[in-house]
């Protein structure tokens, strides 16, 4: 268990990343910090209601300043605007740019020995704008992507093969977009490679699936986008950091010639412990793998290149 960690943004994603971080007792105290008056303080308080009842500990508030952020050990950001249908993850760019730069701004004056787990959309360049605006190093910036688009791959791939979501191994790369690169190279049921069972046709329709999972989402739900999934993806980083875990996990690093690329987010393997980034892994690929990772990586660049810091 940490200290202190703050999640920005008291939306979908944040406040059911708060609930989840106390029920698990992650941290003495989550802060949950929002624009929105009253909204962070109502549901913040409603959560910390539900301590007696789940059995944990840690305390839940709600606030609209900083002030109560201070010294946090972990920050997630989730502030921003939500994709609503016909939206990419792109067209949220210029007015979450201005968001995360002002909150990273606060969290760097507020709590300078943060790691910061980086959510709101598109990711790639929102953590691109929090490490720059921070000047924090890449091990302490992380951006939340790969957990989720894996773990939709890892659900499609358990009911296709009848078999357990546990015993799927597998790991999505690349950028958050349509243009992520699952690995089927690295794709096992419990050690057993998974072109052993499952026919490439039904592969091929899984991969093209998990490239869409998130608009899957908000075409049902027409006002917004996922967060089931999405927080409980920000909470396992969070635990393999809180807890010093050494989990290898697919997340958005600051490459620097990792994979032939340099200076620019991608989802690539990361160790994450109680420093943060602590390693990045360069798998092997297959031929088309690498140029499936070249090709995303270009889909990040493009809209890095639009932003203004
Ligand atoms: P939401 O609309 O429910 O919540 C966003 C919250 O941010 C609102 O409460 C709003 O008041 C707050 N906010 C706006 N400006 C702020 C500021 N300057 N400081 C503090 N808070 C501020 O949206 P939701 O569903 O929670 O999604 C949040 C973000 O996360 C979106 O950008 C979404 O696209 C992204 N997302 C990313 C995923 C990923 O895999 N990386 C997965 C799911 C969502
Ligand atoms: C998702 O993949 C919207 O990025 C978000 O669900």
């Amino acid at each position: 268990m940490v200290q202190k960690i703050t999640v920005v943004g008291a939306g979908n994603v944040g406040a059911t990343t708060a609930q989840r971080l106390a029920e698990k007792e992650l941290a003495r105290t989550v802060v949950m910090v929002d624009v929105a008056e009253g909204i962070p303080q109502g549901k913040g308080l409603d959560q910390w209601e539900s301590a007696p009842i789940e059995g944990f500990d840690s305390h839940i508030i709600g606030t609209n300043s900083y002030d109560e952020t201070a010294e946090s050990d972990i920050i997630v950001i989730t502030a921003g605007i939500a994709r609503k249908p016909g939206m990419s993850r792109d067209d949220l760019l210029n007015t979450n740019a201005g968001i995360v730069k002002q909150v990273s701004e606060q969290v760097k004056k507020t709590s300078p020995n943060a790691i910061l787990i980086i959510v709101s959309n598109p990711l790639d360049v929102m953590a691109y704008v929090a490490l720059k605006t921070t000047g924090f190093p890449r091990e302490r910036v992380i951006g939340m992507a790969g957990v989720l688009d894996t773990a939709r791959y890892r659900a499609f791939l358990a009911e296709a093969a009848d078999v357990s979501v546990r015993d799927i191994q597998a790991m999505v790369l690349g950028g958050h977009g349509d243009t992520m690169v699952p690995l089927i190279s690295c794709t096992s049921v419990s050690g057993i490679p998974i072109t052993q069972l499952i026919s490439k046709e039904k592969l091929d329709a899984i991969v093209a699936r998990t490239r869409t999972g998130g608009g899957e989402i908000v075409k049902h739900l027409k006002t917004g986008s996922a967060y089931y999934a999405p927080s409980s993806a920000a909470v396992q980083m969070c635990e393999a950091v809180a807890k010093d875990q050494k989990r290898i996990l697919p997340c958005a690093a600051w490459l620097q010639g990792e994979y032939g690329l340099r200076d620019l987010y991608l989802g690539v393997p990361c160790k994450l412990g109680r420093s943060g980034l602590e390693k990045i892994y360069e798998v092997e690929l297959t031929a088309d793998e690498r140029k499936a990772l070249e090709m995303s990586a270009e889909a990040v660049r493009e809209p890095m290149r639009a932003v203004t810091l």
